[in-house]
């Protein structure tokens, strides 16, 4: 079986790609390295003994796709993890969010529609049910207005999506809502490597920890939850990698039950940010500098998953706890900046 991984040397696409070769998959990788490195690879070879396939291709290249589509027939799978996913820089920049995160899609679906049997997995986000108004949120919720260009690109891209594969019978997708995935390959072999000061919790959590930045900046403490910050449903990286692997698997053995279908991976149960605050603290044995600061405009209080369909129709459960997690980030963290204190 060969699976094309679009994005595949990013954060959450290179740990899929080494769940996938871990069972038995062939995987040909299109990056256009924008936010990763070709470096990656190696990772991905420490882990799996196995170095997959690579072409850097820009998506947003109409020609070089169709070529590539012309030159691999033996496709099984896709998995589209190509998009760019900051928040503010998407408010700031909308049409590159727009031409980047949809074009490319459109793009996509037009090879696989062109294709005999198709199987596509989507990245979609939480995102895209904004504040909920019941806890935890099943995938029934309604999707809310977009607070950002980047959340309405996984909006439009699901819809995208579904019109599609309501015409085209031989395309099988499933989009994949995730919460918020952290951590890294307990190997830290690969782990996430935000560009620039990152925007996300967790790497500025660890990238304080080391000595990178002075201290977190704690976004609210009058929220209407038990200590005052906002509540997240956090997730081991590779248990969402895993969870691509079901799906796809899903699609291949033709046991989805319609031709689009979107399903929520998180834990269930939701953190607050000090309560991640304090599970670095607990597995690094290190005080973290932060400081409570004002509310970030767009956040939503709570979000945490139902998984209750992933777990009975994929049959697929995240299986690391949030301190698990955070260890495996704080491990690569120190990897990739104190080198010399890893191998002592
Ligand atoms: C954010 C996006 C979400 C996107 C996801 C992908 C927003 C509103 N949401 O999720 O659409 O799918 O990233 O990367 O941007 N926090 C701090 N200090 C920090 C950073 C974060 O206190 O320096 C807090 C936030 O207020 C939030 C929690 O930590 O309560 C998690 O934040 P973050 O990691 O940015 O994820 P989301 O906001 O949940």
């Amino acid at each position: 079986m060969r699976v094309l991984v679009t994005g595949g040397l990013g954060f959450i696409g290179s740990h899929t790609v080494v769940e996938l070769q871990n069972e038995g998959f062939d995987v040909v990788i299109i990056d256009d390295l924008s936010n990763s490195s070709e470096d990656v690879l190696e990772g991905i070879v420490a882990i799996t003994g196995k170095r997959p396939d690579f072409v850097r291709l820009d998506l947003r290249d109409r020609k070089a796709v169709s070529t590539f589509f012309a030159e691999n027939k033996d496709l099984d799978g896709v998995i589209h993890f190509a998009a760019f996913k900051a928040v503010g820089e998407s408010v700031a920049k909308p049409l590159n969010y727009y031409e980047n995160n949809l074009n490319t899609l459109v793009y996509m679906l037009q090879e696989l529609s062109a294709m005999q049997r198709a199987r596509f997995i989507f990245s979609s986000s939480c995102t895209v049910y904004g504040q909920a108004d019941k806890m935890p949120i099943t995938e029934s919720a309604p999707v809310k207005a977009a607070e950002s260009p980047y959340g309405n690109t996984k909006q439009i891209g699901e819809e995208i999506i579904r019109d599609t594969c309501k015409v085209t019978p031989n395309l099988q997708a499933i989009a994949l809502r995730y919460f918020n995935p952290m951590g890294a390959h307990p190997s830290a072999h690969i782990g996430e490597l935000p560009l620039g000061v990152p925007q996300n919790l967790v790497p500025f959590i660890t990238q304080t920890g080391v000595g990178l930045r002075k201290e977190l900046s704690v976004f609210g403490s009058d929220y209407p939850t038990s200590d005052g910050t906002c509540i997240r449903d956090y997730i081991h990286v590779v248990d969402v990698a895993k969870a691509h692997v079901v799906a796809l698997q899903r699609l291949l053995k033709e046991e989805n039950a319609s031709n689009f279908d979107v399903f929520n991976l998180g834990t269930g149960t939701g953190s607050t940010v000090l309560e991640v605050i304090e599970s670095f603290e607990r597995v690094s044995g290190e005080k973290l500098n932060y400081k409570m600061v004002a509310r970030r405009p767009g956040d939503v209080i709570t979000a945490y998953a139902d998984t209750t369909k992933a777990n009975e129709v994929l049959g697929w459960k995240a299986e690391s706890t949030l301190d698990d997690a955070m260890k495996s980030a704080w491990d690569w963290e120190q990897k990739i900046r104190r080198p010399e204190a890893v191998s002592q």
